[in-house]
């Protein structure tokens, strides 16, 4: 049966409430992606970095997983085949929703990486500059955010993925970032079929082969309703 691959960005998680990075107010029109998104930006000044990142986690810990979330677990738990959600968000609204084995390619808001010696735990609703690392004591904690100029996690596994889907899907996200926003291109010369779902057309709408445009709290459940109305 099909094996389906999903990518979602910050749009599916809109109506939930979480501000999106490119759409008009959005996190990068309030902050400077130099400032609060890079290695450089958190040795300049870990503080104000540990700050966003802290409001972040608290808003995204308070936020409650929407309709198109739920219908992504739903697909995950009705179809008979693979279903894959790789997702460039931080935020755990995926698995709130129901989803299972998600990939965060960017990393997660929960999560805390001692950038000494690597090792991962559990990240505190707010952490502070000079946070030590449980396992080695050195005070080099950082959120495991993955920042521009980082390589995203999960890079293999993703690509390997894509190769083997016969459906791919782009949901809620502006096409605007590489590696993910080529992800279409993977999946399509592997010969899967190509639908993005968005509020309005991405950066790569042209590379896909359907497209539908409406709030994923509509759209997606839709498309999942087709889906498995089709599965049968
Ligand atoms: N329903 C569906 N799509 C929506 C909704 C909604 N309710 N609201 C906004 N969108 C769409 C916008 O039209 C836009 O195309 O979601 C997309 C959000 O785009 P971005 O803000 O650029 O977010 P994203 O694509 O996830 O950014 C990718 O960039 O800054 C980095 O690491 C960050 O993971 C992020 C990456």
């Amino acid at each position: 049966m099909e094996k389906i691959v999903i990518l979602t960005g910050a749009g599916i998680s809109a109506e939930s409430g979480l501000g999106t990075f490119r759409d008009e107010g959005g996190l990068w029109s309030q902050h400077r992606i130099e400032d609060v998104a890079t290695p450089q930006g958190f040795a300049r000044n870990p503080r104000l970095v540990h700050d966003f990142y802290n409001a972040r986690r608290i808003q995204a810990a308070a936020a409650r997983p929407n309709a198109a979330h739920q219908a992504l677990a739903r697909l995950q738990r009705d179809w008979p085949g693979e279903v894959v959600i790789v997702t460039q968000n931080v935020d755990a609204l995926h698995e709130a929703g129901g989803a299972r084995d998600v990939i965060h390619m960017h990393g997660e808001l929960a999560g805390a990486l001692c950038a000494r010696c690597d090792h991962r735990w559990p990240a505190p609703p707010e952490m502070a500059p000079g946070h030590p690392c449980p396992a080695c004591g050195a005070p080099a904690a950082r959120p495991d955010v993955v920042w521009f100029g980082e390589i995203p996690y999960h890079m293999e596994a993703i690509f390997d993925h894509l190769a083997r889907a016969d459906l791919f899907a782009a949901i809620g996200t502006s096409g605007q970032v590489y590696p993910a926003a080529a992800f279409v291109q993977e999946a399509a010369a592997a010969g899967a079929h190509t639908i993005e779902l968005n509020l309005e057309p991405s950066a790569v709408v042209s590379d896909f082969a359907e497209t539908r445009f409406g709030p994923a709290s509509r759209i997606v459940p839709d498309w999942v309703g087709e889906l498995l109305g089709r599965a049968g």
